[in-house]
């Protein structure tokens, strides 16, 4: 089946915070992804739009070197990637290779400590940390496989970092959407039958969309969240609630 792709979930946090009046830098993967994320960086007036391929050495840290020039501060950062080599993917968790585990790890769980790390000499005035995550780190859904393993180290990740970071006002948040048809969802295998199982299932019987799960995680940023950190917090109609 053909399903039609949504834009990224970074992409509806973008529009929510910019809604909010805040100023974006975005980044993109590569020069074949430039060109779908620049007219988008525009229609959001965002003053910095850099590369950013975690993989490359030194490629986050510029990143965060040029917010620190240019801005001096930073309030929030939300981290919207995940990658698993496809042969880690599409097997059972038992079989995983040594490399495709440490590649979906790292790209998918260490890159937000690391992007944490970056961001906390900017926020000397508190801030707010966001990483995307899903439900397949708590339960066993079939063809998650190793990402559930990653999502899984990525909350408790979730979890030191607010504990280390709470007595500087920085606060820091997993956010879980229900199934949403992005690009990284084409990757596993039957995702339309995890999309029908989701709308039938979920306390609302809706999928979510970009936009909600952008307005969520705004909220959160929000001084009116103040004493919430740590959570994981599903924006997925209710669906992990019920058996
Ligand atoms: N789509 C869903 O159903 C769903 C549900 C829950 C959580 N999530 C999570 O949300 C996040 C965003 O995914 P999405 O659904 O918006 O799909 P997406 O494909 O739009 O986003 C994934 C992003 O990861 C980026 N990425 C991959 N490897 C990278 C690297 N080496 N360096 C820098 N960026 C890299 C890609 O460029 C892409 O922009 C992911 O963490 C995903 O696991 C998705």
């Amino acid at each position: 089946m053909v399903m039609p792709l949504v834009l990224a979930i970074a992409w509806g946090c973008a529009k929510a915070f910019r809604g909010l009046g805040a100023e974006i830098a975005a980044t993109y993967l590569n020069e074949k992804a430039r060109k779908h994320v620049e007219p988008l960086a525009q229609e959001l007036q965002a003053p910095i739009l850099m590369p950013l391929d975690v993989r490359v050495e030194g490629q986050m840290e510029a990143v965060f070197e040029r917010i620190g020039k240019e801005w001096g501060k930073l309030d929030f950062v939300v981290h919207s990637i995940a990658f698993a080599p496809r042969e880690a993917l599409h097997g059972r968790v038992v079989d995983v290779p040594r490399e495709g585990f440490l590649t979906t790890m790292d790209v998918s769980c260490w890159t937000f400590i690391r992007m944490a790390h970056l961001a906390e000499p900017l926020m000397r005035r508190g801030g707010t940390l966001f990483t995307m995550t899903y439900y397949g780190s708590q339960m066993v859904v079939e063809n998650y496989n190793v990402m559930g393993v990653a999502k899984a180290a990525l909350e408790s990740a979730v979890r030191y970092l607010a504990a280390d970071l709470g007595p500087k006002g920085i606060r820091v948040h997993a956010i879980s959407p229900g199934p949403l048809a992005t690009r990284a969802a084409s990757g596993i295998p039957e995702f339309d039958r995890l999309l029908n199982k989701a709308k039938a299932k979920a306390a609302t019987r809706s999928l979510v969309s970009i936009d909600e799960v952008g307005l969520a995680t705004a909220f959160l940023a929000h001084d009116a969240a103040r004493p919430i950190t740590g959570e994981t917090l599903y924006v997925d109609g209710g669906y992990h609630i019920i058996d």
